[in-house]
């Protein structure tokens, strides 16, 4: 169970709904937050310590009445106990909290692991979920005083789970495949841990970035990762891990690091979307990715226009349930806007009676009259739209 608090970030992030009491967000110094513009107080002694006690207080909820075990303290990602570490942020206190000393500026980070840890004795492990490099050079963390910070609290932590980057940095934080190569964040983070652990740290560390496939986990393993961590290949495929221990690695639904999902976090409102997963988030309702669809009594041969990722998916659907899918798309390849990799699931999944067809020009679908014609945003009024791009494709076929 992660704990968290945001400090000056907590408000944006929850899409500016979430005064409660309309208090004012809280953070080391008083400052304008970078990201999402919230003006912050100045924290004082006593809020320090009332924030400290909550901290407490959750891990002791998590662990003796959730039956948790192990909490994970957040310290990184820009959030309260990251802004007291980084010299950008705790930047104008002269007591023990802050200023220029890195003594000080950890004292709220090594306060919290301590009493979470002496709350919680044995019961559970103490994690840190830690940012070691903000990407933002050295106005922010830096790796080589992240490894004093860690000398610093490691005492009461059993796991490290390290990342890098801020929201100011986001594409370092969340790294997209449009800008590195598949577990490049993972690769770089496991760099800095060698560093840890060539200046004598024993716990065990972990991180996640983008090991979308079984041979980075494995390599990141072989290499000295103590652990690989899944966070957006489970977001699209839920049953990775069960997926690799069975010997199905080629129907995971891989992550292709588009970030929709990350996109979707910070719109008002939203639930979690996933471009491979399209019943992320709806889970409690009874969906899964995997579900078994019952065949049709009367099956239709139908004309899809349009193979982007809603359109496959759709394919995907009615060809299991046995209809007779007919795509055409006006690329030489199916994927839409998300083409760089999309076919690498999609296209290997698509039912034998789905099949790719010429080119998608007016003239030539308007030819094809013995097929049931859908094409993506054909209804303006439809109800059913796409969780994803909030347009009609047509799925209650009528
Ligand atoms: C939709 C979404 C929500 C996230 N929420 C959290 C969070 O609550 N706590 C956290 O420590 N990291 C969170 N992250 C960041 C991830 O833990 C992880 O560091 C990042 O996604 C890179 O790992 P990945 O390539 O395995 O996704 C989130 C990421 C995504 C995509
Ligand atoms: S939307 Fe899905 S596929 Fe795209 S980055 Fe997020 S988890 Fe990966």
């Amino acid at each position: 169970m992660q704990l968290f608090h945001g400090g000056v970030q907590v408000a944006g992030f929850l899409g500016e709904t979430f005064y409660l009491d309309n208090s004012i967000p809280l953070a080391p110094s008083y400052l304008q937050d970078g990201f999402f513009g919230h003006q912050a107080k100045k924290i004082e002694e006593e809020e320090i310590e009332m924030i400290l006690d909550a901290f407490v207080k959750a891990a002791k909820v998590a662990v003796d009445e959730a039956g948790y075990d192990g909490v994970e303290i957040h310290a990184a990602h820009g959030y309260i106990i990251s802004q007291f570490l980084s010299p950008l942020i705790n930047y104008d206190r002269n007591d023990k909290w802050g200023g220029p000393s890195l003594e000080n500026r950890t004292r709220f980070f090594l306060e919290c692991a301590k009493r979470i840890k002496e709350a919680v004795g044995d019961r559970a492990a103490v994690a840190a979920r830690f940012t070691y490099d903000e990407c933002l050079g050295p106005l922010g963390i830096t790796p080589e005083e992240a490894i004093e910070i860690v000398k610093i609290v490691d005492r009461y932590i059993d796991f490290w789970d390290v990342d890098i980057g801020v929201y100011e940095t986001i594409d370092d934080m969340i790294a997209s495949s449009s800008r590195h190569p598949d577990g490049w964040q993972a690769f770089k983070n496991l760099e800095w841990i060698k560093k840890c652990k060539e200046a004598g740290i024993k716990t065990p560390f972990g991180t996640p970035g983008r090991i979308v496939s079984p041979d980075l986990a494995v390599k990141l393993r072989k290499e000295g990762l103590d652990m690989v961590g899944l966070v957006r290949p489970s977001i699209s495929d839920p049953h990775w891990a069960r997926k690799v221990r069975e010997g199905r690695v080629d129907e995971i639904r891989e992550c292709i690091g588009c970030n929709t999902c990350v996109s979707y976090l910070f719109k008002k409102h939203s639930q979690m979307l996933c471009i491979q997963n399209p019943v992320v988030g709806e889970e409690y309702l009874g969906y899964s990715p995997e579900a078994e669809y019952p065949k049709v009594k009367e099956p239709k041969r139908i004309l899809l226009v349009g193979g982007g990722p809603c359109g496959l998916e759709f394919a995907r659907v009615a060809g299991a349930r046995g209809h007779e899918v007919h795509i055409h798309d006006k690329m030489p390849e199916l994927g839409g806007n998300t083409l760089c990799s999309f076919k690498n699931y999609s296209e290997k999944k698509l039912d034998s009676s789905s099949r790719m067809e010429g080119e998608n020009n007016k003239e030539e679908v308007s030819k094809r009259k013995d097929l049931h014609k859908l094409r993506n945003g054909c209804q303006e009024n439809c109800r059913i739209r796409c969780r994803c791009c909030r347009v009609c494709h047509g799925c209650c076929m009528g």
